[in-house]
């Protein structure tokens, strides 16, 4: 290459910058991704689009709170509000569809998923969850999983422990390591969400996948033997949790993990990422007990409200979120799997890869608690019981605000 060429080569990327300068705009994306594994993935989302956008200026409007559990609020009050943000972090299923599709605040993506393929890379079911009325209404960026046991691997090897299978088994070496001192079960359950999330793998491992699905159709009965075996199960459980679960956040449960005060962590797999930003590798996993073969799921995904701001700004996030590169730079990160079937598996630490098997061969059933089973209003139910419940214990009472939150929610008839 010559001076010229050079010279040449180095105006013209000097043009494109100024051109994508000159683009300027704005993109303000609404989560609640602030602790480890979240932010870190999200601020490697931003990157991203500030490679492809430079002249963009990004506003990071997260609010704080696992499983949005403050960020809801917000998101509702800025929607009704006239207020809405350019993008903003929704689950797939009830939440997005209930909460906002039906409601019309959305705009229907169909344009992006026809000119970026999506229909060739996502699997067929996510497909079917996203669409309503015919319409696609968000993009998903990951495959979470909820299920999943995460042990102190130097605490289980000390006490000759292996992941519990059944619940007998969990209770044996839960014994032990009470009598031992150590926490058995970390909790934190200061969004009431956590406990919601544990008692949820308690019904899957006590009436299985169909008997946990039918639950959200109404074809299993609220009132049966079946959800009061795992409402007395869970009660058993809560004596082996830390006793100040109600003060610490989720992120602040899994640190009792890290530093080696609590044994196991039944949680969803952004524990995962906490662990990789808090660079502690000594953990293991195994599905929470009775869950063997099944996947509790969820996924995040991003929609656009339809009064954004700024709209064009806008679709290149959605565009970047549901990107292979987008897809693979944010999921090893956040601990989750890419929600598109095309990732390459190596990019990804050993959970993630096994996770990504057992996606493929497990039974898929939707999460209560990340809003996939069933729409907010009966989600924001159940978690009122929880919160009686956990300091109550009282499992008559709680069975009956359960049939009663199936019947306000119009799928149970009694
Ligand atoms: C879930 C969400 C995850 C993770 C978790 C804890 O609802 O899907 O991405 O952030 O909450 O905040």
């Amino acid at each position: 290459m010559n001076v010229r060429q050079l010279w040449k080569g180095a105006v013209l990327a000097a043009l494109m910058l100024g051109l994508a300068m000159a683009q300027g705009g704005k993109l303000e994306i609404f989560s609640w991704w602030t602790t480890g594994g979240e932010a870190a993935g999200l601020v490697k989302l931003f990157e991203l689009y500030k490679q492809q956008h430079p002249g963009v200026e990004i506003v990071n409007a997260a609010v704080a709170g696992g499983a949005g559990s403050n960020a809801k609020a917000v998101l509702k009050t800025r929607m009704i509000g006239g207020d809405p943000p350019d993008a903003f972090q929704v689950h797939m299923g009830h939440e997005l569809t209930d909460t906002w599709v039906v409601t019309g605040f959305m705009a229907p993506l169909d344009d992006i998923f026809k000119q970026n393929g999506w229909e060739e890379v996502y699997p067929k079911g996510v497909l079917e969850l996203l669409k309503w009325n015919g319409h696609y209404w968000s993009v998903p960026v990951n495959i979470h999983r909820a299920n999943v046991l995460w042990y102190n691997k130097a605490i289980f090897d000390k006490y000759g422990l292996t992941p519990p299978t059944s619940y007998d088994d969990f209770f044996a070496a839960a014994e032990k390591l009470k009598k031992a001192g150590i926490v058995p079960l970390a909790l934190g359950d200061n969004g009431i969400w956590a406990s919601t999330h544990v008692f949820e793998t308690v019904l899957i491992g006590t009436l299985g996948p169909d008997g946990y699905k039918g639950l959200w159709t109404g074809a299993t009965d609220w009132n049966g033997a079946g959800v009061r075996k795992a409402l007395e199960t869970f009660a058993k459980m809560l004596d082996y949790v830390n006793s100040d679960h109600a003060a610490r956040s989720w992120d602040q449960a899994n640190d009792l993990i890290v530093q080696g005060k609590a044994a196991m962590f039944i949680h969803g797999d952004w524990a995962n990422g906490d662990f990789m930003a808090k660079k502690f590798d000594d953990y293991g996993w195994a599905p929470a007990p009775g869950n063997g073969d099944v996947y509790d799921a969820l996924s995040d995904s991003f929609g656009m409200p339809a009064k954004a701001p700024h709209p064009q700004e806008a679709r290149w996030w959605l565009e970047l979120v549901g990107s292979k590169a987008g897809q693979e730079a944010f999921n090893p990160l956040k601990g989750s799997i890419c929600a598109r079937t095309d990732c390459d598996p190596s990019l990804f630490n050993p959970y993630l890869q096994w996770a990504m098997k057992q996606w493929k061969t497990n039974e898929i059933v939707p999460s209560l608690a990340h809003g996939a089973a069933a729409k907010e209003s009966w989600v924001a139910a159940i978690n009122d019981v929880m919160t009686l419940f956990v300091t109550r214990r009282n499992v008559e009472q709680a069975q009956k605000m359960l049939v009663q939150a199936c019947a306000d929610a119009g799928v149970c008839s009694h």
